[in-house]
């Protein structure tokens, strides 16, 4: 469970600012990793807009999460050059195997999957990310062996 009193405090030390919302979102999401559904209502009232304006601001914003980061950051690239070489064969075994969809978390809690748009490592397609750490040429086997040793 997410600590109200620490998002709490943080919609109030902003909610006087213009356009406060965005800066209490990204406030929420550094300090507890993600934007709790639960806490729309807590920034609805504090602001005086709407649920639903809420809830269309942090969808709107891909940077936005709505549940908790996993252990690990795995992200694949989708840009044009990986494509080329197989990323969407790639990006669907992951799905499938991993049990999530972009921007999403394995029930284990072990890897977030995210998407990313070019990692600038084109000549070593597919590229993937992984807690930062640069990887090229990835296969399905790799990227199996990969989640086997980030959920030991
Ligand atoms: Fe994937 Fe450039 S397109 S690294």
């Amino acid at each position: 469970a997410w600590d109200r009193d620490t998002v709490l405090g943080i919609i109030d030390a902003l909610k006087h600012k213009p356009g406060a919302l965005m800066p209490i979102l990204h406030g929420i999401q550094d300090s507890i990793g993600y934007v709790p559904p639960d806490s729309v209502p807590l920034m609805a009232e504090a602001l005086n807009l709407s649920r639903a304006e809420v809830h269309g601001t942090i969808t709107f914003y891909h940077h936005f999460r709505t549940t908790p980061p996993g252990r690990h950051k795995l992200e694949i690239c989708r840009a044009e050059a990986c494509q080329a070489m197989g990323a969407n064969r790639l990006v669907a075994h992951a799905r499938k195997t991993l049990g999530v969809d972009f921007h999403e978390t394995t029930a284990d809690g072990a890897i977030s999957l995210e998407a990313v748009y070019c990692l600038g490592n084109c000549a070593c397609s597919p590229a993937v990310m992984v807690d930062g750490e640069l990887l090229g040429s990835v296969s399905q086997e790799s990227f199996d062996e990969l989640v086997g040793t980030l959920r030991s």
